[in-house]
């Protein structure tokens, strides 16, 4: 039999080769999952028993979504198509944890964003949450999704340096991103994302109630200060980060490690700023 592959099929070689630009460089499972079947599944449930057979050709539903006459449906394994309802959904969860476990659970138990599907792991946090110090990076890549803990790949090894350097490691700091699921392909994710998980990383931020917040990169940064200001401005200046119970908590934005790792001349600013974050930890202690 002659099985498909690349050497004999070269679409294959440059559709994989689109993959592999795409970031998509790792199969979630073992064996492939049919989504229009499951689609076809659900919608099949959802049908009243009176209703007609949707005729064989017929398109699945997400690709009528636009059709004013067919609304979109929701298949049980990919998320709502992400919207408000989802944010105020993970708002209410958020405020109703009253510690981290709660926060965890709530957030394990959220469907709402769809990264959670493509995702290996929840990223939760890693450190001691008593820690005066917690820093947010923006979402895990691949070495964070596969262990469940944050910057704990080449970037992650770069911030344990910088944290050595003041004086501080994982026992004395606490880690977290504002998504707690790697996009897959290391994409950035989109502000409707954000703004999904943005009341998780706010409550987890508020219940470590942190003397000093540090914003690894210009995401996380923009997400927590509520600023569109770019992160080279924005670094090596105090700004405020206010809980939603009204605390005022003093924050350091500065370059993200993997900036770092990519521009080994701004590896002094980001020195200097952690100076500052030291001066800053010890005016307070
Ligand atoms: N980059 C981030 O922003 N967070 C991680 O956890 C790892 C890399």
């Amino acid at each position: 039999m002659n099985i498909p592959s690349p050497q004999n099929r070269p679409e294959l070689h440059e559709l994989l080769a689109f993959y592999m630009e795409a970031g998509v460089d790792e199969a979630l499972a073992e064996e492939p999952v049919d989504r229009f079947a499951e689609m076809a599944q659900a919608q099949a449930a959802a049908r009243p028993a009176s209703a007609p057979e949707p005729s064989p050709d017929r398109r699945p539903q997400a690709f009528v979504e636009n059709s004013p006459a067919a609304p979109p449906q929701r298949g049980p394994a990919t998320a709502a198509v992400p919207d408000e309802a989802q944010a105020q959904l993970a708002r209410q969860l958020a405020s109703r944890a009253s510690n981290l476990d709660e926060l965890r659970e709530a957030m394990a138990g959220f469907d709402g964003c769809n990264l959670k599907f493509t995702a290996k792991n929840l990223v939760f946090a890693d450190g001691n949450p008593n820690a005066a110090l917690m820093l947010v990076g923006e979402a895990p890549g691949r070495d964070e999704d596969l262990e469940g803990l944050p910057f704990v790949g080449r970037s992650g090894r770069l911030l344990d340096r910088i944290l050595a350097a003041i004086g501080l490691d994982r026992n004395s700091a606490y880690i977290a991103n504002v998504i707690p699921w790697r996009p897959p392909g290391n994409r950035t994710p989109t502000p409707h994302e954000t703004e999904i998980c943005r009341p998780f990383i706010e409550r987890q931020i508020e219940l470590v109630n942190p003397k000093v917040l540090v914003n690894l990169g210009g995401p996380s940064a923009k997400t927590l200060l509520n600023t569109t200001e770019g992160i080279l401005r924005l670094r090596g200046n105090w700004r405020a980060h206010m809980t939603a119970g009204g605390t005022t908590i003093p924050a350091m934005p500065t370059l993200h490690p993997a900036y770092l790792l990519r521009t080994p001349a701004h590896k002094r600013l980001a020195w200097r700023d952690f100076v500052e974050v030291k001066m800053k930890l010890r005016s307070l202690s």
